[in-house]
């Protein structure tokens, strides 16, 4: 249901652009001098593993294939660093990168892949010397060492060592300022960003510096606190917000409804009242109207629909309900671009999946431009099988929604000249 009475358009014009401004400046990989070089090509190869160390989806190391490619054409000797899951400064095993070592092997089958046991160090310098053009030298996961989180500037320039040119393709730790993400590059004259990083800002910029209109942002999950910084860039630039998921109650109770026992984050009550109260921003945003409720999580015993205004105290909300799923997917009928980003309930639980598949089906349906970001909200499409009807899927959680928030990417950032 629509909260807002958003009467009054504003002048946007004025809006802070930086973020897409900073990516333009930087050179792309093509404006490399690359050819017969070493490359050192920082990669997001953090991939979900099951319980025997398989990987369960290879998008991410699949994407980063265009660049890949690329500098095997131009003759260069590959060296790919990524970390992989957070073992806190520690070596954890089931961290190490040989399942992607692998995987990599399989997606090369004509080309010398090889991994070192570390990042850094002799054996890697070794390795990296006997390295001929057109091979691959996959180094082990540099968060084994603190002093990748901590941007050591002693740890970045022995990665920098390693190479003549960087590239990054790791949109999704492009918010981290990381050694092997920002510190490096301070260490290499020749740097730019690569084909993926290139799709993944062109998609966002474009939705945010020339939105095709109605444009609709559909934001859901559990904090509120992340996605508040999304609202207050994309407030006045949407033409709708539609709010789902546990964030939702945060809005219902700043509406004054009950919520009962359900996810809340009051130090945002103010925040979010302002932005209800304020008529001049000219964007229309939505909570549920009505939802699914239950008593407990993991094993409900009482699972029921019910309109916003009859959440009982003991009920916890878990999804969107079925006149909420109405209303939003005639807002989305409407919309030609939409940004999504958070699934609409406990999506994990199929019992509560509902509104987030409703949302996933009904964009893969429409004539619009859809950009799903985030890991949960990308998670939910793959899961219904639809990644392929929609316009973009990005491979970043984090770094999309930062990217949103307006702000500027450190790991973009630090491919200055
Ligand atoms: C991600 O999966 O979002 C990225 O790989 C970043 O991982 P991190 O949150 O552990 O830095």
């Amino acid at each position: 249901m629509l909260i807002n009475n958003p009467t009054k358009k504003v002048d946007y014009a004025v809006r802070d652009l930086s973020n897409i401004l900073k990516f333009r400046e930087k050179k792309f990989i093509t404006d490399l001098d690359v050819f017969n070089k070493r490359v050192l090509v920082r990669v997001d190869y953090n991939v979900p593993l099951d319980k025997n160390g398989i990987i369960t989806d290879t998008r991410r190391i699949a994407n980063t294939l265009p660049t890949l490619n690329y500098l095997l054409k131009q003759n260069c000797r590959i060296i790919l660093i990524s970390h992989l899951g957070r073992p806190n400064g520690k070596i954890v095993e089931s961290l190490r990168m040989d399942p992607i070592h692998k995987k990599l092997k399989e997606f090369f089958p004509e080309t010398n892949v090889y991994k070192v046991e570390d990042c850094i160090g002799k054996e890697v310098v070794s390795k990296v010397s006997k390295l001929k053009n057109k091979e691959i030298l996959l180094l082990e996961n540099p968060r084994f060492h603190k002093e990748e989180k901590e941007n050591d500037p002693e740890f970045a320039a022995k990665l920098a060592k390693l190479a003549d040119v960087y590239v990054d393709d790791a949109f999704a730790t492009a918010h981290r300022k990381h050694a092997s993400t920002y510190g490096v590059c301070s260490f290499f004259k020749d740097k730019g960003y690569g084909f993926l990083v290139e799709k993944e800002l062109k998609f966002l910029s474009s939705s945010i510096e020339k939105p095709q209109r109605p444009f609709t942002v559909i934001l859901g999950g559990k904090k509120v606190k992340d996605k508040l910084g999304v609202i207050k860039n994309l407030i006045g630039l949407a033409d709708n917000i539609l709010i789902g998921g546990g964030m939702a109650y945060t809005f219902l109770l700043a509406k004054g409804y009950q919520i009962g026992k359900s996810v809340k984050d009051l130090s945002k009550l103010k925040e979010i009242r302002d932005y209800l109260r304020d008529e001049t921003h000219g964007t229309r945003i939505f909570i549920p109207k009505d939802v699914l409720v239950c008593d407990e999580i993991e094993n409900p015993k009482k699972i029921k629909i019910v309109p916003v205004t009859e959440i009982g105290e003991n009920d916890i909300g878990v999804d969107i309900g079925p006149e909420t799923i109405k209303i939003f997917n005639r807002i989305l009928a409407e919309s030609k671009q939409v940004v999504w980003n958070g699934p609409m309930g406990v999506f994990e639980f199929e019992k509560f999946a509902s509104g987030t598949n409703a949302v996933a089906e009904y964009l893969a349906e429409i004539d619009a431009m859809t950009i799903i970001g985030g890991g949960d909200s990308v998670a939910a499409v793959n899961k219904c099988g639809l990644a392929d009807k929609m316009t973009h899927v990005s491979t970043g959680g984090g770094a999309s929604l930062e990217f949103l928030e307006g702000k500027v990417l450190p790991g973009v950032d630090a491919l200055d000249d």
